[in-house]
């Protein structure tokens, strides 16, 4: 197997150091490639996502990716900003479902800013679109209008297709769990999701098996707060997954947990951590590299059906939160405060050991 490694901006590189150490003992026979993307990829060729690199992806396995961005590219053309070689990667692997799982490990439920018992337990899935909604809709673009002024146009578009196989991959989602399913839409308003919300009803035929319910994004922002052990698996579009699923990460004490997974229909991947480059501790070894690990996990059960691999990762960095090991994130009383380098080598460690 041939994996595609893409440390880019900020804290991604020192992130991704510790992971890959993990792919190299558990996998001594994959092939790791290297290539550059967004900033760093920009400062090399004047692209934030340069053919080499569209190449290399293509013709990898799966991609395990750090972060991208950072503030001193803020003033570049949009096309030429790190984000922008995100979602062109996103694009290129047409990588067009993305699973945002969101759980607390008990050994932080202090560690959330919400009180233990709304959180304890917590396990929640939130399977967002990636490749549509506004995020990609034409038209778009800052334009003057007939008055004279300017206006920012950007247009919210789903067609059925792209709705039906988020759906599927949420249903199925659903299956494999607690078979409960809440698609969030904002079908009072928008028709772009009242179309959402009939696709999603439709398919529901084909899962008897599934619980499938409907909130509107703005009360299933509340709920989360609220109760969010009331989800199991949550269903949305491109803008609202990415709004929603930070707010669920802060459930779990911090988004430096959280891994993800973003898959095209033969479960191809890309993975990376839920949380961005953090240009502000770059350099510090102080990041949390617990979320790229997790993405490593998430890569052996979904790319490479290494059911194994991935739970003996997810095992590792148990003990290493129950033996009281903690980066400054997620840091607190009692607890042994240790760094980015550290922490991926006690993981390490109890992995081999294991
Ligand atoms: C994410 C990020 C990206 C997004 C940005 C960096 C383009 O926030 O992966 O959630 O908006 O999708
Ligand atoms: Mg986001």
């Amino acid at each position: 197997m041939n994996i595609l490694v893409l440390p880019g901006d900020g804290i991604g590189p020192e992130i991704v150091d510790q992971a890959v150490e993990i792919i190299k003992i558990l996998s001594p026979d994959f092939k790791l490639n290297y290539g550059l993307i967004g900033g760093a990829a920009y400062d090399a060729h004047s692209d934030p996502f340069p053919s080499d690199t569209l190449d290399k992806a293509l013709s990898a396995d799966s991609v395990l990716l750090g972060a991208v961005g950072d503030w001193k590219y803020d003033k570049l053309p949009r096309d030429k900003r790190p984000e922008r070689g995100l979602l062109r990667i996103r694009t290129a692997l047409n990588l067009f479902a993305n699973l945002r799982p969101a759980i607390l490990y008990p050994q932080l439920a202090e560690a959330s800013t919400l009180k233990p018992e709304i959180v304890s337990g917590l396990d929640i899935l939130i399977v967002r679109e990636l490749t549509g909604d506004i995020y990609f809709g034409q038209p778009r673009g800052i334009e003057k209008n007939n008055h004279g002024e300017r206006e920012g146009i950007n247009t919210m578009r789903y067609s059925e297709s792209e709705i039906r196989r988020i759906g599927h991959v949420a249903f199925k989602m659903a299956q494999l769990r607690g078979k409960k399913l809440c698609s969030v839409d904002k079908a009072n308003v928008l028709e772009a999701t009242e179309l959402w919300r009939e696709v999603m009803t439709d398919l529901s035929s084909h899962y008897p098996d599934v619980d499938l319910s409907h909130m509107y994004v703005d009360n299933a922002a509340m709920q989360l707060i609220r109760e969010p052990k009331q989800f199991d698996v949550m269903v949305t579009g491109n803008i609202f997954g990415d709004i929603l699923s930070d707010e669920a990460s802060m459930l779990t004490g911090s988004i430096g947990m959280l891994p993800s997974a973003s898959l095209d229909e033969n479960q191809k991947g890309l993975y990376e951590p839920s949380h961005g480059s953090a240009p502000d501790i770059a350099g510090k070894d102080i990041a949390n590299p617990i979320a790229t690990i997790l993405s490593v996990a998430m890569m052996y059960k979904y790319t490479f059906n290494e059911i194994n691999k991935a739970e003996k990762i997810e095992k590792a960095v148990g003990k290493v939160l129950n033996d009281g090991y903690r980066t400054l994130d997620i840091m607190s009383k009692g607890c042994k405060q240790i760094g980015c380098k550290q922490m991926g080598e006690l993981i390490l460690r109890n992995i081999i050991n294991e």
